[in-house]
């Protein structure tokens, strides 16, 4: 079993059925906010097995990550950065490398939870996202459990930016998922293909 709070919210098995019958590309992943690398190590043994993605992690601080990784980490499969999601330069920076390997197939944002962070991550990683390729905001209605936490309260207008947003940045499907039990909530867009 990994270590990754997407199990008791159930975003694993809406990632599941997402992807269990996505047979595009898939061979650069991004998730920014990864704790200790968990749902990476998830994605790799199991979700996406056998496809041989290099993964990005990003996260403020990154310790006492999965030792299950570490191979990952050493073949270069795997590239965690530390970098706040409040500081845009150190988005920019993550981002000047990963482009180098090219664009990204997926963006998942589970990080800070709050409107300038999502804001942040997204204006410098919705550009590195290829076309048809995916970006998932998560718990973007968790204020509703948590109605004194303004940072989550935040995320309520993070809806109204990818709305505002969503005419002219080439979403090609864009969805506000919100499951009551389990508990989880995500925003999922892809990108313009045709
Ligand atoms: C909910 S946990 C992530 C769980 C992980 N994705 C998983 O599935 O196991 C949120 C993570 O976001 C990170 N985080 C919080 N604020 C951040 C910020 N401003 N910039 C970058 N990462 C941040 C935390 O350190 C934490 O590891």
């Amino acid at each position: 079993m990994v270590e990754t709070d997407k199990y008791a919210s159930g975003l694993i098995y809406y990632y599941q059925d997402y992807f269990s019958s996505y047979d595009g590309k898939i061979e650069r992943v991004l998730e920014v906010g990864i704790y200790k690398g968990g749902f990476l190590y998830f994605l790799d043994t199991q979700l996406f097995k056998d496809r041989n993605v290099k993964y990005y992690g990003i996260d403020i601080k990154i310790a006492n990550t999965d030792e299950r990784l570490s191979e990952l980490i050493k073949d270069r499969r795997l590239v965690l950065f530390a970098a706040n999601q409040n500081k845009t330069a150190q988005l920019v920076a993550c981002a000047e490398e990963i482009k180098q390997d090219g664009l990204l197939d997926i963006v998942i944002d589970d990080g800070a939870h709050g409107f300038n962070e999502c804001v942040n991550t997204f204006n410098t990683f919705w550009p590195l996202v290829r076309e048809g390729g995916f970006y998932f905001i998560e718990d973007w209605a968790a204020y509703m459990y948590y109605p004194d936490n303004p940072t989550y309260k935040s995320m309520r207008r993070v809806c109204d930016f990818i709305l505002d947003n969503a005419k002219d940045s080439g979403f090609h499907d864009l969805e506000f998922i919100f499951h009551p039990a389990p508990r989880f909530s995500v925003i999922a867009i892809r990108k313009n293909y045709v």
